[in-house]
C-alpha cells in the first residue's frame, strides 16, 4: 500500500482509534490513536520547528494498522507506506525509530531518532489530552506539499 493523499493518511490515523487488538501494540495503556497524538505533541514541544519529525512521530506506528494479522515487525511497512507522501526523511525516521537500529551510517539522524523514541516511550499516558487528529491535517499537508515540490524538480 502506498498513501497517495493526506486524506488517505488521515483516514488511517482516525482508524487507529480503539484499535486495541493490533499485534505489536505491546500492551500499551492507550490506543494507537492516542499514542500517535501524544507522541507527536511531545515532539512538537521539544522541536517546534521540525514539522517532519513531528509528522514522523504521528505516523510512526501506523504499520500496526496496515497489516494487523501479521505479527512481524511493522516498522518497515509503515516507513515504505508514508514515503511517497511525506518524503525520504520521514520514511527514514520511522524506519529507524524501532530499537537498536541506529548505527554509524545513520548518524545524521541519530539525535532525531532518539527524540522520537523518547516521545514514543513517554506518549502512553492514560487520560492525557493531546488534542485531536484534525489539528495535524495542515501540518501533514505542509510536509506533503514540500515533498511533492521536491519530487517535481527535474
Ligand atoms: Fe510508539
Amino acid at each position: 500500500m502506498e498513501l497517495r493523499s493526506v486524506q488517505e493518511l488521515m483516514d488511517l490515523l482516525h482508524a487507529c482509534r480503539g484499535a486495541w487488538d493490533t499485534p505489536g501494540r505491546g500492551g500499551d495503556p492507550v490506543d494507537p490513536h492516542d499514542h500517535a497524538l501524544q507522541t507527536a505533541a511531545l515532539v512538537r514541544r521539544s522541536r517546534p520547528a521540525d514539522k517532519e519529525l513531528q509528522v514522523a512521530a504521528l505516523v510512526h506506528d501506523i504499520g500496526q494498522l496496515l497489516r494487523p494479522a501479521d505479527p512481524a515487525d511493522h516498522t518497515d511497512l509503515a516507513a515504505d507506506t508514508v514515503r511517497p507522501l511525506l518524503g525520504e526523511r520521514v520514511c527514514h525516521l520511522v524506519r529507524l525509530h524501532a530499537g537498536g537500529r541506529v548505527n554509524a551510517v545513520d548518524a545524521p539522524h541519530a539525535d532525531d531518532v532518539l527524540r522520537l523514541r523518547q516521545a514514543c516511550d513517554a506518549g502512553k499516558v492514560v487520560g492525557l489530552d493531546a488534542g485531536v487528529m484534525e489539528d495535524w491535517r495542515t501540518v501533514l499537508e505542509l510536509v506533503a506539499a514540500q515533498h511533492s515540490r521536491l519530487g517535481a524538480v527535474d
